[in-house]
This record gives structure tokens, C-alpha cells and sequence, in this order.
């Protein structure tokens, strides 16, 4: 059973890419590498023994798209392919609109040519925008703060309703809350261009002596201990909640939506001291001013997941520190230009 992975040699997709092949699916990668590297395929083959097929190409390049559903049988599509900084998006609306909408679109486009309709999508919590309540149960009321958001939010809705009037389509949204930590031998993991935008990369990078310190974005919000409060999911977790999504949703066609995450708040200062624990090291930080567009509070209610997909995630904050450290001590410059085979 072959599965077209769009975004594959990125962060979640190569961890995913990982989770299938353990399951007996073999995943065929499409990535543009504009946030990834080559050397990820490498690894892939290292640590799973299976080499995935790759195609190195754009989702918004539809002749290639209709020959890789002439080339390879593929069953369904697991689509992780977008750009996703947040603050990027503000500064770049076209570029976030044109490449993860017209993208998606352009995907759906050629998936209806070859008849092929089973679909999971990468969303996110930011479709919840600024919570009132958490945690955040799947109907939650959605908004959102960033063009970022927006293109997650209204590929949501294009997917609904175009499930809706061809059921035909078996659609999946994956709603990840904070995904962090790495494959557990320390030979996959996060590896940002440039200056970390997100908390667990910028940690670890302080710790190797990337970078001096580390800036807590407030100290004065509502929360436990003032700083922000989050939902960090370990990657592998994530990894295997897209193989359960995969078995139990691909068969049947409807609209199916999970949210992906552990259930627990952890707040900044908390994530410090946590990986203080996992790698024997303080981080330097300092409390700086807020950054624009962040929530207080967003945690999951995952139960839904649990109860429909049988899946949980099982890995604690140790777990998701200890990894995180052993990949980024393994890979202090991330993924370095390899050979390939
Ligand atoms: P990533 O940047 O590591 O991976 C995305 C991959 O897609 C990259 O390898 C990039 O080269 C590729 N890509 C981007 N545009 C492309 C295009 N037009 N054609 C082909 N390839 C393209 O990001 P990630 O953290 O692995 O995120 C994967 C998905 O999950 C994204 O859709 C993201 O929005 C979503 N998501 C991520 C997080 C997070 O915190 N990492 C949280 C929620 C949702
Ligand atoms: C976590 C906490 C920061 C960096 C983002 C996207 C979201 C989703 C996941 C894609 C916050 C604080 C961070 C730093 C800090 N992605 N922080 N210093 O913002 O919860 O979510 O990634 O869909 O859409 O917004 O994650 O890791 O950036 O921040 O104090 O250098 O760490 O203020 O409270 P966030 P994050």
C-alpha cells in the first residue's frame, strides 16, 4: 500500500514517514525542500531500513502531480506540505495564500483526475484562535489571528464542503497542538533555518551554545506561573496518530476530525525546567516583552481520539526533552549536506 506523502522530508512528515513504513505502508515523499534538506532520506533508510521513493517537485505543479498518480498506485494522501511560521505569514500574505491554498487546491485537483479521495490534512490549533475555554474539544468555536491560521482555517472549510456534496471523499483534519522532541535514536528530528521561531528548538539551540539566551515572550499572563501554557505532543506520538487516522478513517468516507495532543498545559517556564532535567544544563533566559499574537492557555481535549482512533499519546515531557536533546547533541548544525545513494 503506497501513500502519497506531500511535505515528507519535513519535520512531522518524516517522523510520519517512519510510522508508516513500521506499519507496512510504504510512504512516497513529495517536497519541494524549501524548508528540508536531501539528507532527511538518508536517515529515513538509516533508522527504518526502507528507503522512501522521492519526488523532489512542487504540490503546486500539476502535471507532475497527475504523473506521480500515473507512476505510483497511490491509495490516499497525508498532506503536510505548507509554510507555517506564523510571523512570516504577516509579513508574506501572498506567498502563505498562494502556496498552502492554491497548493491544497491544486493537490485536490489531480487526487479527483486519478481518483484517488481518501485525505488527511496537517491542521493546527491555531484554528482555534484565541480560546475562551480550554481544553479545546474538536467543535470549539474557530477563528483566527495570522494569515498562517487563516490558510489552515479555510482549507478546513473548503474540505468540508466539498466532502460535503461528494461523499466520495473520505476527509481527515489532524489538529496538532505543539509538536516537539525527535525520533528516539537521536537521527531525526527538528531542524529550523535560521533563528528558531518556536520554544523547543530555541531551547535546544541554547543549550549546544547556538545561542546565548533564551527570551520568555512575557511573564504576566493568567496562567500557573504567568508564562504561556501549551500543549506539547511528542513528534512520534503525532507520527502514530496519522498510521491510526489512516487505518481507521481512510476506509470510510465522511468528514472526520481529531485533535492531536496530550491533554496537559505546560507552561514556558515549566519546558525550561524540564529540559534543565533532561540534559543536566541551565538555560540562560530573560523575560522580555510579550510577542505579538500569542494565547495565554491552548490544550486539547484528545479524548475523542482516544475513543474513535484508539490512539493516545503515550510519551511524557521527559521523554519529549531527553529526545529533543539527543537529536540537537547528535546534529548540532541540524541536517548537514550527505552523500546519497
Ligand atoms: P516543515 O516545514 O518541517 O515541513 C513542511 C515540508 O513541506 C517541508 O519539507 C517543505 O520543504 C515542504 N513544502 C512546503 N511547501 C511546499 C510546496 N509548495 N510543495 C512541496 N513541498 C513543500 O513543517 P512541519 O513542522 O513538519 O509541519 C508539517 C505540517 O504540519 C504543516 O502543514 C504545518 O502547517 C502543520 N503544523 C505544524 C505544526 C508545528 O508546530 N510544527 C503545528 C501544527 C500544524
Ligand atoms: C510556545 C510558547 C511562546 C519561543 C506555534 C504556532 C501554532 C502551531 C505550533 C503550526 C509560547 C513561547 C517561544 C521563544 C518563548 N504551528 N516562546 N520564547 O506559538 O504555541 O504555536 O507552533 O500550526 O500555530 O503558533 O509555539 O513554540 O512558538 O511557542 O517564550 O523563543 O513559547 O511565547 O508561549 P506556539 P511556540
Amino acid at each position: 500500500m503506497k501513500i502519497l506523502v506531500t511535505g515528507g522530508t519535513g519535520y512531522i512528515g518524516s517522523h510520519t514517514c517512519l510510522a508508516l513504513i513500521a506499519a507496512g505502508i510504504e510512504p512516497v515523499i513529495l517536497d519541494n525542500l524549501s524548508n528540508s534538506k536531501l539528507a532527511v532520506l538518508n536517515r529515513i533508510e538509516a533508522v527504518s531500513g526502507q528507503r522512501p521513493l522521492f519526488y523532489q517537485g512542487d504540490i503546486r505543479d500539476a502535471a507532475l502531480l497527475d504523473r506521480i498518480f500515473q507512476e505510483q498506485p497511490i491509495a490516499g494522501v497525508i498532506h503536510f506540505a505548507a509554510l507555517k511560521a506564523v510571523g512570516e505569514s504577516t509579513q508574506k500574505p501572498f506567498e502563505y495564500f498562494e502556496n498552502n491554498i492554491a497548493g491544497t487546491l491544486t493537490l485536490l485537483g489531480a487526487m479527483r483526475r486519478a481518483g484517488c479521495f481518501r485525505f488527511i490534512f496537517s491542521s493546527s490549533a491555531t484554528v482555534y484562535g484565541d480560546p475562551k475555554t480550554v481544553p479545546l474539544r474538536e467543535d470549539s468555536p474557530r477563528a483566527s489571528l495570522s494569515p498562517y491560521g487563516r490558510t489552515k482555517l479555510m482549507i478546513e472549510q473548503m474540505l468540508e464542503d466539498m466532502q460535503q456534496v461528494d461523499p466520495r471523499w473520505s476527509i481527515t483534519l489532524l489538529r496538532y497542538f505543539n509538536p516537539i522532541g525527535a525520533h528516539a535514536s537521536g537521527q531525526m528530528g527538528e531542524d529550523p533555518q535560521g533563528i528558531p521561531n518556536n520554544l523547543m528548538p530555541y531551547i535546544t539551540q541554547v543549550a549546544i551554545g547556538r545561542r546565548d539566551c533564551l527570551n520568555i515572550f512575557g511573564n504576566d499572563y493568567p496562567t500557573k506561573d504567568g508564562t504561556c501554557v501549551r500543549d506539547y505532543i511528542h513528534v512520534m506520538d503525532l507520527a502514530e496518530g496519522h498510521v491510526k487516522a489512516w487505518q481507521v478513517c481512510g476506509e470510510q468516507a465522511g468528514l472526520h476530525i481529531y485533535n492531536l495532543g496530550t491533554g496537559q498545559g505546560v507552561s514556558v517556564l515549566e519546558m525550561v525546567h524540564a529540559f534543565a532535567r533532561a540534559s543536566g544544563l541551565e538555560i540562560n533566559y530573560k523575560i522580555v516583552a510579550r510577542r505579538p499574537g500569542d494565547v495565554a492557555e491552548c490544550w486539547a481535549d484528545p479524548s475523542k481520539a482516544q475513543r474513535e482512533l484508539g490512539w493516545k499519546a503515550t510519551r511524557t515531557l521527559d521523554d519529549m526533552t531527553r529526545d529533543s536533546w539527543c537529536w540537537q547533541q547528535a546534529n548540532p548544525n541540524g541536517y548537514e549536506e550527505e552523500a546519497h545513494v
